[in-house]
């Protein structure tokens, strides 16, 4: 069997077990992940953050995108998921962190992402839930971080606005379901 096709059903696997937590019948496409990429500076960063690494769709292009010293930090909260991302990623700059992405900050030491690409199903999460996770976000970014955030409908881009200011937003029509991808920056006080 090849690797997509074993992904998918691992993939699809994990949904019929939580479908909440999952929030998807198939990894993000290739497609779609370059489109998410591309709205940051994956080369230029020295910290990246993944939260909701899935099966690793996303995982592997960002590797492939980081540059030699960088790090990444990659969290998922389903132990099944973890074992396949550690099998499938044999790299020093990745670390796999079995965990939910509201103790993110306890994964980073000082340091804040420079890119922090999102994969999380954020409208089937428990409000409560969703709501830590979302707060948490712009506080886990460096001081010209963005979070690239990729949901399957635009429900969220109003809470994103209000939680960091600078909201950009494209669609991604090649994927199941068609994506909406969100780059989110701090916006600065004036003065
Ligand atoms: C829509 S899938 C995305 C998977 C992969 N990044 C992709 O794009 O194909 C969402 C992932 O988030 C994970 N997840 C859900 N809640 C989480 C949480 N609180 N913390 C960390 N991961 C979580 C799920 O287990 C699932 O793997």
């Amino acid at each position: 069997m090849n690797q997509q096709l074993a992904d998918r059903l691992r993939f699809l696997r994990a949904f019929v077990a939580n479908p909440r937590q999952v929030g998807a019948i198939l990894p993000t496409s290739r497609l779609a992940v370059r489109d998410m990429l591309d709205m940051g500076d994956v080369p230029g960063a020295s910290l990246v953050v993944e939260l909701g690494a899935g099966t690793g769709s996303q995982t592997g292009e960002i590797l492939a995108r980081m540059g030699p010293d960088a790090r990444l930090v990659a969290l998922e909260i389903d132990p099944r998921l973890v074992k396949i991302l550690q099998e499938r990623f044999d790299d020093p700059r990745l670390q796999v962190v079995c965990d939910s992405a509201e103790n993110l900050r306890e994964h980073l030491g000082d340091g804040g992402a420079d890119v922090l690409v999102c994969a999380l199903p954020f409208t089937s999460l428990e409000p409560g839930l969703r709501r830590r996770i979302l707060e948490s976000l712009p506080g886990a970014l460096g001081p010209d971080g963005v979070a690239l955030v990729i949901q399957y409908s635009p429900l969220l881009q109003s809470e994103l606005r209000r939680i960091f200011g600078d909201v950009r937003r494209r669609i991604s029509p090649v994927n199941v379901p068609p994506a909406f991808l969100f780059a989110c920056r701090r916006r600065l006080a004036d003065g």
